[in-house]
């Protein structure tokens, strides 16, 4: 497996092979970004993997400086799975000089994630845009962990007629439920025994969606009450469109319930997909 730290030996180590799937990442990989990559694998010949710490997307105050960084393991796990490059640019790689073109995401990335971490999609969308010029995939793999990060990058590409598939992978759970995430590091004992009560307030959600209900903004708040009463400092509970993350109408059959919610010091997010 090569290691890349600059652009252009990235550039000149895939220049001879188109067929590239990608799994951009920050890195501190779990079996989430594990199984995108081995989606990514039955896509393409060759997978690149990416592992750089955004931070154009981490607001002040967030968790930049401590953001688990944990190369060696990564790489390790990233070779046992095949994977044929990894691209590692320091920040000065990829942002020489201060990012001043950064792009402007849609309104919907002003709400729920954006509402309580503005600017967060701006940095994202641009930090992926960059990628994409860096790595030129036929393919790029996110997880649905992010669900409104997935719905960006699918408007992003589409708007700015990127030539790039973007293929979504399902959450990895923990066995009590709990979305795996690199943030789920900072939970004590105590709150890591509590954190599977996000997933399961929004399995609550869906459910009374399927059993009939359409009052998505009280099922959303009752929820979020929930949380609140369990100690939980939560942000949202909303029932959106799908495939836009619109506010549903009575109609729509395709809607996903997320959430994000803070536990002591950290904050988790989750999502819950529902058919109706
Ligand atoms: O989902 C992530 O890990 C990050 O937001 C991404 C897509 C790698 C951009 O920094």
């Amino acid at each position: 497996m090569e290691i890349v730290r600059d652009i252009d030996t990235l550039r000149r180590s895939l220049a001879a092979e188109r067929d590239i799937a990608f799994v951009p990442t920050m890195g501190n990989l779990h079996e989430g970004h594990l199984s995108l990559v081995r989606i990514a694998r039955r896509h393409a010949r060759r997978v690149a993997v990416s592992i750089f710490v955004n931070r154009l997307q981490f607001a002040p105050g967030e968790d930049f400086a401590r953001y688990p960084r944990t190369f060696e393991a990564d790489c390790a796990k990233l070779a046992a799975e095949g994977v044929a490059l990894v691209f590692a640019p320091d920040e000065g790689v990829l942002y020489p000089e201060p990012q001043a073109f950064i792009v402007e995401p849609p309104a919907v990335a002003n709400e729920l994630e954006g509402k309580f971490r503005p600017r967060f999609f701006h940095g994202v969308a641009t930090v992926v845009l960059k990628l994409f010029n860096c790595v030129q995939p036929r393919l790029a793999v996110f997880g649905k962990k992010d669900y409104q990060q997935l719905m960006i990058v699918r408007a992003m590409v589409r708007q700015l007629d990127l030539p790039v598939e973007i293929v979504a992978g399902e959450t990895v759970r923990e066995p009590d439920g709990l979305a795996m995430s690199s943030r789920n590091g900072y939970l004590s004992a105590a709150e890591r025994a509590e954190a599977p009560r996000l997933y399961h307030t929004l399995a609550e959600v869906k459910a009374q969606l399927e059993a009939g209900s359409r009052e998505a903004g009280a099922l959303g708040a009752a929820a979020a009450r929930r949380l609140a009463a369990a100690g939980w400092q939560p942000d949202y509970v909303e029932v959106r469109r799908a495939s836009d993350l619109a506010s549903p109408d009575p109609r729509d059959a395709q809607l996903v319930v997320l959430g994000a919610a803070r536990l002591g010091t950290t904050r988790l997010i989750d999502n819950l997909e529902v058919s109706l």
